[in-house]
C-alpha cells in the first residue's frame, strides 16, 4: 500500500478515538470533563508505568512535540508540567479533543492536524518528542523516526512506544509464526507489518475493523534503526489481563506487570533515545 493511501486510511479511521472501545465499555458517552476524568483515571491506572518513564524521559526538556494523541491523556500531563507543548495528529477528532483540552493550561501549547511522515516542523524546533503507540501506525516507521529526529534539538530525545514482535500475546496466539520469526531474529533483526489479524488484536474500532496499518519489532531490529541516531534504551511493559471476570483479571494484571515476565515479554517496547547531531 502507498504511504498517501495508509495516511488517508489513517486520518479516517483514528477519527474514531483511539481509547473509544474503553470509553464504551466504562460508560462514558459524552466529552464532558467528568468523562475525560474517569477516562484519564483509568488509562494512567492501567498503564502505571507510563507517567514514570515520561518523566524520566524529560527532565529539563521544556518544548515537547507529542505526536498521536488519542483521547489526549498523555498531551495533557505534558502540557500541564511544560512551557510549551506542541501536539500532531493526521486525524481531525483527536486534534479537536486535544485542542479543546489544553484551553485553559497556562504555557503555550497548541494541536495541530498533520503528518508524522512529512512532520510541519523546522529542523531541531523541539528539545523532545514523545510518540506512544503512533509511529508505527504510519506505514514508513523509518521515515516517521527520522522525521522525530530531524525536529529535535541535538542533545534532545526522541521517546515512545512501539509494539512488541515477541509479546506473550504474539507467543501465545501465533506460535508458528512466531517461532519462525525468532529463528529469523537470530540471523538478521526481525520486523513485521503486521495482517489483518495480530492488527485487529492490538488496535479495532467500534465497527470491528483493524488499525490500517502497524509494524511489530524486535528489539534487536528497534535498536538497529534507532541506534543511527544517538543512545538507545528499550524496556518492554504491559500485559493482557488474564481473562477472570469481576475486575480480578485487572487486578492480576497489576501485580504482573511489575515482573520480569513483562520485562521480557511484554506487549509494547518502550525507547528512548538520546540525539546526537553532527
Ligand atoms: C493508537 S493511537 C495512540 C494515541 C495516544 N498516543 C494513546 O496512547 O492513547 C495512534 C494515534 O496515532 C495517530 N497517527 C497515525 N498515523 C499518523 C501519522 N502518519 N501522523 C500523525 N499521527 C498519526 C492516529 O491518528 C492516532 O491518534
Amino acid at each position: 500500500m502507498s504511504e498517501d493511501i495508509t495516511s488517508s486510511l489513517n486520518a479516517e479511521f483514528w477519527n474514531e478515538l483511539c481509547g473509544t472501545n474503553i470509553a464504551t465499555e466504562l460508560g462514558l458517552t459524552d466529552g464532558s470533563e467528568r468523562s475525560i476524568k474517569l477516562f484519564d483515571d483509568w488509562f494512567f491506572n492501567f498503564y502505571p508505568y507510563l507517567k514514570p518513564f515520561l518523566n524520566r524521559s524529560l527532565v529539563g526538556k521544556d518544548k515537547v512535540l507529542e505526536v498521536g494523541l488519542g483521547f489526549g491523556s498523555v498531551s495533557t500531563y505534558l502540557a500541564s508540567g511544560k512551557k510549551s507543548y506542541t501536539g500532531l495528529d493526521i486525524a481531525q477528532t483527536p486534534v479537536a479533543m486535544c485542542s479543546s483540552r489544553l484551553s485553559g493550561l497556562p504555557g503555550e501549547h497548541v494541536a495541530i492536524q498533520g503528518n508524522a511522515l512529512n512532520a510541519p516542523f523546522s529542523d531541531s524546533t523541539f528539545d523532545a518528542v514523545v510518540a506512544i503507540g503512533s509511529l508505527h501506525h504510519t506505514g514508513n516507521f523509518d521515515r516517521a523516526i527520522s522525521e522525530m529526529v530531524r525536529v529535535t534539538k541535538s542533545g534532545g530525545v526522541v521517546c515512545g512506544m512501539v509494539y512488541s514482535l515477541f509479546s506473550l500475546r504474539n507467543i501465545r496466539s501465533q506460535p508458528k509464526e512466531t517461532t519462525k520469526r525468532i529463528v529469523e531474529n537470530l540471523r538478521g533483526a526481525a520486523r513485521i507489518q503486521a495482517g489483518p489479524k495480530m492488527r485487529w488484536q492490538s488496535d479495532h474500532n467500534q465497527k470491528g475493523e483493524p488499525a490500517p496499518s502497524t509494524e511489530y519489532f524486535s528489539r534487536k531490529a528497534l535498536r538497529r534503526i534507532l541506534q543511527e541516531f544517538g543512545e538507545v534504551q528499550i524496556v518492554a511493559r504491559n500485559l493482557d489481563s488474564p481473562p477472570i471476570p469481576f475486575g480480578i483479571g485487572l487486578k492480576i494484571r497489576k501485580l504482573l506487570i511489575r515482573t520480569k515476565l513483562a520485562k521480557w515479554f511484554g506487549l509494547d517496547l518502550y525507547f528512548v533515545v538520546t540525539i546526537k547531531k553532527a
